[in-house]
This record gives C-alpha cells, sequence and structure tokens, in this order.
C-alpha cells in the first residue's frame, strides 16, 4: 500500500467565522505570514504525497490564485532585489501538484469526499480536513500513512476529547493493537456522551480505501440532515480492516475564532520573526491583567 493522493475537503461556507469570511475563504485567512491551507498542504507534501485535489465551491477561487504564478508581482519583487519574498511567493506556487474540483451543493463531508472518485482512482488516499491544522515534531500525516501501510488498512486519526467535547465530534469503538494503534469496529457522528463509544474522537485527518465510494454513493444523509463522511466510514470499519491512531502533535480547529488565534498565537512563538517579541508583548501584556 502506497499513499501518494490526498483530498483536502474546503467548500464549507465558513458561517463560524463570519464577517471575514463573507468574501474571503477561511482556508485562505492568515496564519501568522501563509494562508491557513499551505499549513495543510505543506503538511500532506512532508508525509510523502505527491498529488492533491482541493475540493472547493464558487466563492473559493483565490485559493487556486494563491497556488498559481504571478509573473507581474515576481517580476516586480525581481527588480527590487526582494529576494526573500519572491521565494516564499515561488514556493506556494511549487508546493505540490495542486487540482480542483468544485462540490456544487453543500450537502456535507461525505458528499465533498465523493467528488474525489475520479482523481482518486483504485488507490489509497489521504483526506486532511481544510480546517485543522497540527503542530506536531512528526507530521500527523505521516504517522497515519505508516500505520496503514503496516497494517495493509484504513486509517483515521484520533485523539482523546473531554465528554463534553465529544458531541462536536465523531466517536470511536476501539480495541488496542500497539502503543498509539487501535482497531477500529464501529464509531458515530455527534453523538451524544451516553452514545458515545469511547473518547477518542477523530480529529480530521484520514488514510482511506477506495470502497469507501460505493459506500458514500449509496449513504442516506446522516446528522444535520447531510452525508456524513462518518457514517460511510463505520460500513467501510465493518468491511475492511481500519485501525485508529492516538497521533502525536496539536490540533487547532482553525474554523471558529478561538482556536484561529490560539493557532495564530502558538505559530507566531514558534516564528522565527515574531517569536521573541510576541514573548515580550504578552509577558508585558500579562502584567497588566
Ligand atoms: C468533522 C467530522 C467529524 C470530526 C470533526 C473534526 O466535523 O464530521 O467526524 O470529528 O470534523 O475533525 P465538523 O467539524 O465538520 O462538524
Amino acid at each position: 500500500m502506497k499513499v501518494r493522493k490526498a483530498v483536502i475537503p474546503a467548500a464549507g461556507l465558513g458561517t463560524r467565522m463570519l464577517p471575514a469570511t463573507k468574501t474571503v475563504p477561511k482556508e485562505m485567512l492568515p496564519m501568522v505570514d501563509k494562508p491557513v491551507i499551505q499549513y495543510i498542504i505543506e503538511e500532506a507534501v512532508a508525509s510523502g504525497i505527491e498529488d492533491i485535489l482541493i475540493v472547493t465551491n464558487r466563492a473559493k477561487s483565490a485559493m487556486d490564485d494563491y497556488f498559481d504564478y504571478y509573473p507581474e508581482l515576481e517580476t516586480r519583487l525581481n527588480q527590487a532585489g526582494k529576494d526573500k519574498e519572491l521565494s516564499e511567493v515561488r514556493r506556494a506556487a511549487d508546493l505540490a501538484n495542486i487540482f480542483y474540483v468544485r462540490q456544487k451543493e453543500t450537502k456535507g463531508l461525505g458528499h465533498a469526499i465523493s467528488r474525489a472518485r475520479r482523481f482518486v482512482g483504485d488507490e489509497p488516499f489521504a483526506v486532511l480536513l481544510g480546517d485543522d491544522i497540527m503542530r506536531a515534531q512528526r507530521p500527523v500525516m505521516g504517522q497515519l500513512i505508516a500505520a496503514a501501510e503496516k497494517y495493509g488498512a484504513s486509517c483515521v486519526g484520533v485523539q482523546k476529547v473531554s465528554t463534553e467535547a465529544i458531541s462536536k465530534y465523531s466517536s470511536v469503538k476501539i480495541s488496542p493493537l500497539e502503543e498509539r494503534i487501535f482497531a477500529v469496529s464501529d464509531m458515530n457522528e455527534k453523538p451524544t456522551p451516553s452514545e458515545m463509544f469511547s473518547s477518542y474522537a477523530i480529529l480530521g485527518r484520514y488514510v482511506l480505501t477506495p470502497d469507501i465510494f460505493d459506500i458514500l454513493e449509496r449513504q442516506a444523509p446522516g446528522y444535520g440532515g447531510e452525508i456524513q463522511l462518518t457514517d460511510g466510514l463505520q460500513t467501510l470499519c465493518k468491511q475492511s480492516k481500519m485501525v485508529a491512531v492516538d497521533f502525536e502533535g496539536r490540533r487547532y480547529d482553525t474554523g471558529n475564532l478561538k482556536g484561529f488565534l490560539e493557532a495564530t498565537i502558538d505559530f507566531a512563538l514558534d516564528h522565527p520573526e515574531t517569536g521573541a517579541w510576541l514573548k515580550s508583548y504578552i509577558k508585558d501584556k500579562a502584567e497588566l491583567l
């Protein structure tokens, strides 16, 4: 099993980040000095992915423009001797082979993934949710791919969440295989505390086998009246092997304001140009609070 392709669903309406996301796709909001989606693509590339499909909608063309060349700007930067800026602008366009498909109707995550069928063909593929940025020593998708390849199975990335938080996610029924890796036998989307299988929730990263597409085609709408990926995965884990990786790293939900701000602070603290300055700024502020 070799995972070469990735799908990034990025067709959501961004309703948790309004009004900023009325005309700017939430995936294009700046996280320090790069748009959110670039972190996700960099994680995929660092995990060995070569081809990436972004599932977009009619309001997201700023994303395709961002990953394109921009000759007028590049010539201007070159003439001005702004080599660092020029190489950053170019690097974004050369990160990976990026393809796009539109989800013409907002019918849920499972429906968005089903739009990737022609791109994926008959191979296993990675899914990275466009809102979920990971900060990790070892790329989180790389951790999942290693487990998927080792077990010849589909794979979901999980972490423990509190009982109060589980209803924002999906919960998995698991049994241990080795340190940080479990076998998955069931799951459900947005469970109440009494419905949850465990406190492990799926958090934005998947390696799927192509048999998910036939399942999603037959999938009835679930939570929120939408075609849910989790409902399709529930069928997949019962018909073929699936593992869960309790991945190492911190996940940020940049699709809501608090998660976005937490990620901004943590990434700015790590950034060579802003880290030392932000640390002293926060210290000064904290003294005044
Ligand atoms: C989606 C998935 C859910 C997952 C969550 C976090 O939910 O449907 O299973 O736990 O992302 O990755 P959403 O955040 O779109 O409601």
